[in-house]
């Protein structure tokens, strides 16, 4: 079942149909094209396109929605135009890109992956959703839910990561989080799940490279999410840039029409990435603007984002009958059902209430939210001789011009999000420590560049204090859109920089901050204490304090696998096995390399706690069970440590045999679980058969009979507990 959350009553399917039928008819053919088309606001977040008086446009109907517009004032004002100076008074649609946050930010969408907590992503687009609707903001163009399989990928920050059963529960959380119970309600927007699909497969991770995989990594990978996100009911979906079988995302009728609308019932719009109707033409599966507009609409693609080719195009092609007027309509229908279901033809202005954006944006009770996400989604991936917590220093040099940057912590795709909102990690110990000395050295510059003045500064600091506190990793532009790297190490001198604080036998803790796994194999095996904090928005400092002296317990987990060098990427943990496994082949004629072993240095799933946790009393249900019971695994997970402590018990099939090889581990349920010291818990999952569908050799998406091995681990590397058991048909 899919999309469309208000069907469950027949009396009273679809709602707003009947009205929709009386607008359609009567607009013109124009103006019906008109409500497909998106102009841009003010800034642009895309290459140049061309200038239009958007209040000219707006006036003359040619316009259905404006992305990127700036301030509640100008929206308004355009909103006004719409409704109150064209014919037929058509609401206005505003969109924005509000990725982690509106003003207030939690950490980037990859970050959050980490916390692997469904409520605590949830509460956090919850908040820009109230940020962005009091802002009179009604469509977010997020979650982003591609899932990402090479870390060069610039737009991995955007991601959940390498795995689709997490992503997918985190795209669900985050519509769910976005559009809430009822889009009518002001504090409520349009979701949109981008991009559709398969982006995070473009070629040697190169942004914008083509995409080249099979129908059932299609299928099995990239579809799922977009699949939980269309049934938790989002409103729209964002096509990709890339290609799919060497047609663009938004001009497959396979991806967008049979797939996403058929298969999956999808009722509300797909919109197009910017002006990407137009680079039909620049992928060469279009001679011209009429050929992109013509292949566009076809496929089913409703809106296109400011490339004027619908407004160019559409009602020639309608009136020379090269296509069929039904395809407007239906585009139509969908832009207009999603403007009835968010309210706007009952009040077109509900969203703009200046009153409500000024208690609203950046409340105490929002930053005290994308706080709690922080600390939750920071990942504890070292920490030898228990240099962490830091509970008895005296004194504490932090280092690194990232520690002192509250502009970095934002990250990429940062909404209206503003440094002077921010707390550096510097600002964030200060706040927090009251008994010991901290001295700040800068060491190097943002770009990770080291100077001699610099580095000697540094040295002598960390001599004279018990422990080193350095920020490392990217600064915020090195990832997002248009980011991708070839080289994932640590950009400029910063491990020299390290090396030599390292050399002064002070302890180093490294405060990681990046936009996507980094190759870091110096450090690993150097630096006592690493914490990754990714970008943790507007609330990090704080979060990163809580954690390092111990007032939260750490929690996160890697969403995606950390390589030992850029050469193992792309590297994922629910790779197939080979017909060489190295565990099965004579010494030499393995799957493998010469040079590296073929583990990450961090796999999918790793991150430590405080305290440490015991597996014990694994037990399925039944050994045995037929497509469609359920089957129960039950456990038993103590903490054995003297200080509370969060884990997360992860659980991995194997399907043994199957039509398709079958991926070595996949992830398919995972709980969080607060335990005291000494407690031990007992936990019960259920998986069904469904769980253990995929794309089969008969080409349909279904479960086979055979054996399935379960493991439940700490990490995608660490397993405590295995058993198996039989699907029958
Ligand atoms: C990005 C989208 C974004 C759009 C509008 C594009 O360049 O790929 O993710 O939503 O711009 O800002």
């Amino acid at each position: 079942m899919a999309a469309n959350q208000d069907s469950e009553d027949p009396e009273e399917e679809i709602p707003f149909e009947n009205e929709i039928d009386g607008l359609l008819a009567r607009l013109t053919l124009k103006e019906k094209v008109g409500q497909l088309n998106q102009l841009n606001g003010s800034e642009q977040t895309g290459p140049a396109v061309e200038d239009v008086d958007l209040e000219d446009e707006i006036r003359n109907g040619k316009v259905g929605s404006v992305l990127n517009a700036d301030g509640l004032e100008n929206r308004e004002r355009y909103q006004r135009i719409a409704v109150e100076e064209t014919e037929h008074g058509v609401p206005l649609l505003f969109g924005y890109d509000v990725i982690h946050g509106f003003r207030t930010l939690s950490p980037i969408p990859l970050g959050e992956a980490a916390s692997w907590d469904p409520d605590a992503v949830r509460a956090s687009a919850n908040v820009a959703a109230a940020e962005a609707s009091a802002s009179g903001i009604h469509w977010t163009f997020g979650p982003p839910v591609d899932v990402a399989r090479d870390a060069r990928w610039g737009r991995s920050m955007e991601t959940s990561g390498e795995d689709p059963y997490l992503a997918g529960e985190l795209a669900a959380a985050r519509v769910r989080g976005f559009q809430g119970d009822d889009l009518t309600a002001a504090d409520t927007v349009l979701a949109c799940a981008k991009h559709y699909a398969a982006y995070g497969e473009v070629k040697a991770g190169r942004e914008y490279n083509t995409v080249d995989i099979s129908e059932s990594t299609l299928r099995d990978i990239h579809l799922p999410p977009f699949e939980a996100a269309v049934t938790e009911g989002v409103g729209t979906v964002m096509n990709a840039f890339t290609v799919f079988e060497g047609i663009p995302a938004g001009a497959s009728k396979r991806l967008v029409r049979d797939v996403l609308k058929d298969e999956w019932a999808f009722d509300g719009f797909v919109v197009s990435d910017w002006n990407s109707f137009r680079e039909f033409i620049y992928h060469g599966v279009a001679g011209d603007e009429r050929d992109a507009a013509e292949l566009a609409i076809e496929a089913g693609s409703d809106m296109d984002m400011v490339g004027h080719i619908y407004t160019n195009e559409l009602v020639n092609l309608v009136e020379d009958g090269t296509i069929d007027e039904a395809l407007v309509d239906d585009a139509v229908r969908r832009v207009l059902r999603s403007k009835y279901r968010l309210g706007l033809f009952e009040d077109p202005y509900r969203y703009f209430d200046d009153e409500r954006r000024k208690e609203t944006v950046l409340n105490e009770t929002h930053r005290e939210i994308v706080r709690d996400v922080a600390r939750k989604s920071i990942v504890l991936m070292k920490n030898e001789r228990d240099v962490l917590p830091l509970d008895d220093v005296d004194s504490i040099a932090v280092v690194g011009a990232l520690a002192d940057s509250a502009d970095d912590v934002l990250g990429d795709w940062r909404g209206c999000g503003r440094p002077e909102d921010a707390v550096s990690v510097l600002d964030g110990i200060e706040g927090t420590v009251d008994n010991a000395e901290v001295r700040y050295a800068q060491g190097c510059d943002r770009s990770g560049m080291v100077s001699a003045t610099l580095r000697e500064e540094a040295i002598e600091t960390v001599e004279e204090t018990d422990v080193a506190v350095v920020a490392v990793g990217e600064s915020y532009e090195l990832s997002g859109e248009a980011s991708s790297r070839s080289d994932i190490d640590l950009p400029g001198e910063q491990q020299e920089l390290l090396e030599a604080l390292q050399a002064t036998g002070t302890p180093v803790v490294a405060v990681l901050m990046n936009g996507r796994p980094l190759a870091l194999p110096w450090l690993s095996e150097n630096v006592p204490a690493i914490l990754e904090t990714w970008f943790l928005g507007t609330e990090a400092g704080d979060a990163i304090a809580d954690v390092l002296f111990g007032n939260h317990q750490p929690s996160g987990r890697l969403p995606m696998s950390f390589p030992q060098t850029v050469g193992q990427v792309p590297i994922h943990y629910n790779h197939l096995p080979t017909g060489r496994p190295q565990h099965r082949a004579e010494a030499g004629w393995g799957t493998s390399y010469l040079d590296i072993p073929n583990d990450p240095l961090y796999a999918f799933g790793h991150g430590l706690s405080y305290t440490t946790f015991e597996y014990a009393d694994l037990e399925l249900g039944a050994l045995t069970i037929k497509m469609n019971e359920p089957l129960s695994i039950g456990l038993t997970v103590e903490n054995i440590g003297d200080v509370v402590g969060t884990e997360v018990v992860q659980v991995y099939i194997h399907d043994l045999v199957g039509s398709r090889a079958r991926p070595v581990k996949e992830l398919k349920r995972f709980r969080k679980l607060e335990l005291e010291p000494g407690e031990r818990r007992e936990v019960t999952f259920e998986i069904e058969s469904d769980d253990l569908a995929f794309w089969t050799a008969d080409e349909v998406f279904a479960a086979e009979p055979g054996e399935f091995d379960v493991m439940i681990g700490h990490a995608s590397d660490d397993i405590r507990l295995t058993d198996s058991f039989e699907l029958r048909a």
